[in-house]
């Protein structure tokens, strides 16, 4: 090979994306009990019927998985209530994120999100060439005004989380629904629903019924939050038309077979599903009533994770409160890159270490 010849070189604007930075899990050294607070996993862990599903496959790992999910839609659709051949599972939701970015985003494209959004949604459509467009929230959460003014010409995607990470608000659905209704027929409207099952409030809807309905809407799920993060499942429910497209640009085995069956057999687990989203409404509730008894200030979330600000003053900043939780066991999220420099993101735990992090915060903001 020659040494003067260029070397392989990314398309252009790869090397502008900030990689995605994932939550610490590890302690300082020296730390014996770590709480991970830092990626809005279950703090009950996966179902038991998952494990032992997940067991099953172990022995079975030479054999290709079904490629189109097909028992897995089945079991979805079933729960749901949806027609299966409109489902794409996917290895974790963020893979179907990426393969709306890829299907419909072209250099020259924009796509729109919120300034506090999720923050893969960026990412993916750099990936894409395409121009992100970030707008304005209005206290803290997603504004459709701001959103439908940011549509050009050019928009062919808009991505909601709803509710967002790491804020945790929501929209309405009447407020998802004036959103879709001022969008032109050509722009996707991504609704993000990954911690659907943990909202309680009754005037919030996933998107089922619009995805079900509008040529130019789909929802996008995970089991993450429930339980599977490590199996990595996720799925889209949408329009004929878009399945069609995505299925043509996925990879042809993207959920493995070790997903498949973990995944089918945690959707099945009815019981252990609410016992989650009845853990995290009892501690979200009793959390952000401590932690605004502390004197912070926290966002007001549905989703099973608490974003807390922090004060102004450097001794009690949330960098502080980070390095003092950390050398205590407790890993929450700095989101400094989600334009929270001064708030840290925790996720629901165990009771111990609910209990456990305000206690330690009583003493950090006295010291
Ligand atoms: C809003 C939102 N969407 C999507 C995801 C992706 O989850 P997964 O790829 O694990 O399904 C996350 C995970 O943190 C999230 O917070």
């Amino acid at each position: 090979m020659k040494q003067d010849q260029p070397r392989p070189t990314p398309r252009a604007g790869i090397m502008d994306i900030e990689a995605y930075v994932p939550g610490k899990s590890t302690a300082p050294a020296g730390v014996t009990k770590v709480y991970k607070l830092s990626s809005n996993e279950n703090p009950l862990g996966p179902s038991p019927k998952a494990i032992e599903a997940a067991r099953e496959v172990a022995a079975k790992l030479d054999v290709y998985p079904d490629g189109t999910a097909r028992r897995l839609r089945e079991a979805i659709a079933e729960v749901h209530g949806l027609s299966p051949a409109n489902i794409i599972c996917s290895n974790g939701s963020d893979e179907i994120l990426g393969l709306l970015a890829q299907t419909y985003l072209a250099p020259g494209d924009e796509a729109v999100f919120t300034e506090h959004a999720f923050m893969v949604y960026k990412i993916y459509i750099q990936a894409a060439g395409a121009k992100p467009v970030a707008v304005k929230e209005t206290d803290e959460r997603a504004d459709v005004d701001a959103i439908l003014a940011a549509v050009t010409p050019a928009t062919r995607i808009v991505f909601l989380a709803n509710p967002n990470n790491p804020t945790g608000t929501y929209l309405p659905f009447s407020e998802v629904r004036r959103l879709h209704a001022g969008l032109p027929r050509n722009v996707l409207l991504v609704l993000d629903a990954a911690y659907a099952e943990y909202v309680r409030r009754n005037d919030y809807e996933a998107g089922i019924e619009l995805a079900g309905s509008a040529e130019n809407v789909v929802m996008t799920r995970t089991f993450s939050k429930l339980g599977l993060g490590g199996a990595r499942v996720g799925w889209m429910y949408g329009p004929a038309h878009i399945v069609d497209a995505i299925n043509r640009v996925r990879g042809p085995f993207n959920v493995n077979a070790t997903a498949l069956e973990a995944g089918i057999a945690s959707i099945r687990d009815r019981a252990h599903v609410e016992r989650s989203v009845l853990h995290n409404e009892k501690w979200l509730a009793w959390l952000s009533e401590q932690m605004i008894g502390l004197g912070l200030r926290v966002t007001p979330s549905v989703g099973n994770f608490l974003l807390i600000h922090f004060p102004d003053d450097k001794k009690h900043s949330a960098a502080a409160a980070d390095d003092y939780l950390s050398a205590r066991g407790y890993i929450l999220r700095r989101v400094t890159g989600y334009g929270f420099p001064n708030a840290l993101r925790m996720s629901i735990g165990i009771e111990e270490a609910n209990r456990g992090v305000v206690e330690a915060l009583k003493t950090f903001l006295k010291s």
